[in-house]
């Protein structure tokens, strides 16, 4: 194909250098993107002049036909083109005439592809915002049926004190609150219009920044030109974004996996989760949450990718920008596939909840809360905590533990003992007790999910 700037040059483009410049392979996904924006744009240049309104009528139904050819699958996108841009406004001049050439007046590709990006993100935050919201319902289902399903809580992965499973799953809701939260207020920085920002400085024909805007629902229009074609770093952000997500997956999925191995066996994923072996006919592996524990260094790697990208370019556009789209695609891809599974897998789990109280009663989690009874007969905690490790020693030494342990050999330790002791090692008791706001006990989680679901709405 001819090449647009034909007039300018004597020698036609090398071959090679067609195929490396070429963004087509990747961008032609923005099609829906881009033909909205120009449509917008065409409107704005009928309503404000610049073109005749018949113009730029028939430059809007022209751009409806190519967008409707294109979802049906009658036009097929030329994978020979530079890029979508140059494509959608090809096949406009050759379908409607002359008329198509008016479409880029008062516009340059770099507001375009900075306009076209934009409504793309906008469009997949609200997608990756829906799946993190089933994620958190899903966890607040879960949280729920545990909530009095007593577990042990971990520190240096060495059993600590009581908790609940529900209130373990809440703690994971809580991260992936934050980061729809994150996603949100990305997503208004976003929702801005570029356009008219022309290639670097902006344009003299009298355009209305603030209708384009309107009329593609975006929540304003960017502040300096010279911004509005080089800024990328809502998409920074939003990989940034995407970055902490698999990192919350990634620490959940390690979880997944040690939870189901026999050594902890705190769960049982379903078999349709599952992956078996081809050679040990006993296996069941946790294949999709190693997966997506190891698809986390992908996006991290586009985080990298967009940031080394970014960092050394002057303003305003420069074709290393082109460099963004693949980064920020894979990365979008990579972190709703994983979302998505992983709801599900956690969604379809049994939760061995008598392994779990077995798992609880054996470690001595209830320490603290020895060391608390003697507290609260007067002892100061210091104290008490030394009188607790002493029993953990002599249990430990006997075979025992505190539930078991008889009164009178309490009392060798601390005449402070009576049979209110039991009381206060009882797992049931340890947790909910932990009344405080944030902690583990029944009401408590209750509230956790109720404020949860509140938030997702
Ligand atoms: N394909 C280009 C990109 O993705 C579009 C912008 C091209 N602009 C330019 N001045 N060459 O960034």
């Amino acid at each position: 194909m001819a090449k647009l700037w034909d007039a300018r040059f004597s020698k036609a483009e090398n071959g090679r250098v067609n195929d490396f410049n070429s963004s087509i392979s990747f961008d032609s996904r923005l099609f829906r993107e881009d033909i909205a924006g120009s449509i917008a744009h065409a409107t704005m240049l009928g309503r404000c002049g610049i073109i005749e309104v018949a113009e730029a009528e028939k430059i809007v139904d022209g751009l409806g036909g190519i967008l409707r050819d294109l979802e049906s699958g009658a036009l097929t996108i030329d994978p020979e083109a530079e890029d979508i841009h140059m494509f959608v406004e090809e096949v406009l001049t050759k379908r409607i005439g002359d008329t198509g050439k008016r479409l880029h007046t008062a516009r340059s590709r770099n507001d375009q592809v900075a306009l076209d990006i934009r409504l793309y993100l906008r469009r997949e935050i609200g997608e990756i915002r829906a799946l993190l919201k089933e994620l958190l319902k899903t966890l607040t289902d879960i949280a729920e049926q545990n909530a009095d399903a007593v577990m042990p809580g971990y520190t240096h992965l060495q059993r600590a004190q009581p908790v609940t499973f529900g209130h373990y799953m809440l703690a994971y809701a809580q991260m992936f609150l934050r980061d729809t939260e994150r996603l949100g207020q990305i997503y208004d920085r976003t929702n801005i219009s570029p356009l008219g920002s022309g290639a670097l400085a902006s344009t003299t024909y009298p355009i209305d920044r603030a209708l384009v805007a309107e009329l593609l629902a975006m929540d304003g229009v960017t502040e300096n030109s010279m911004d509005g074609v080089s800024d990328r770093d809502f998409l920074a952000e939003l990989i940034f974004a995407l970055s902490l997500v698999m990192t919350h997956l990634s620490r959940f999925s390690e979880e997944i996996i040690l939870w189901c191995s026999s050594e902890f066996s705190f769960i049982e994923l379903d078999d349709a989760f599952s992956t078996g072996s081809s050679i040990m006919p006993q296996k069941k592996n946790p294949d999709i949450a190693e997966l997506v524990r190891g698809k986390t260094g992908r996006v991290y790697g586009d985080l990298t990718t967009i940031l080394t990208a970014l960092k050394g370019i002057p303003l305003a556009y420069n074709k290393d920008m082109q460099e963004d789209k693949e980064a920020v695609f894979d990365a979008i891809d990579t972190a709703k596939l994983c979302i998505e599974l992983f709801t599900a897998m956690i969604g379809s789990m049994t939760v061995k909840t008598a392994r779990l109280r077995e798992a609880a009663s054996g470690g001595f989690i209830n320490a603290t809360d020895c060391a608390d009874y003697l507290v609260k007969k007067g002892l100061p905690f210091r104290d008490a905590y030394r009188v607790s490790g002493r029993l953990v020693a002599y249990c430990i030494e006997n075979k025992t533990d505190f539930e078991s342990l008889p009164l009178d050999v309490y009392r060798n330790f601390s005449p402070l003992f009576d049979e209110g002791i039991y009381d206060a090692v009882n797992l049931d008791n340890c947790v909910n007790r932990r009344t405080v706001y944030g902690g583990p006990s029944h009401d408590s989680v209750m509230r956790q999910i109720a404020l949860v679901r509140s938030k997702i709405g």
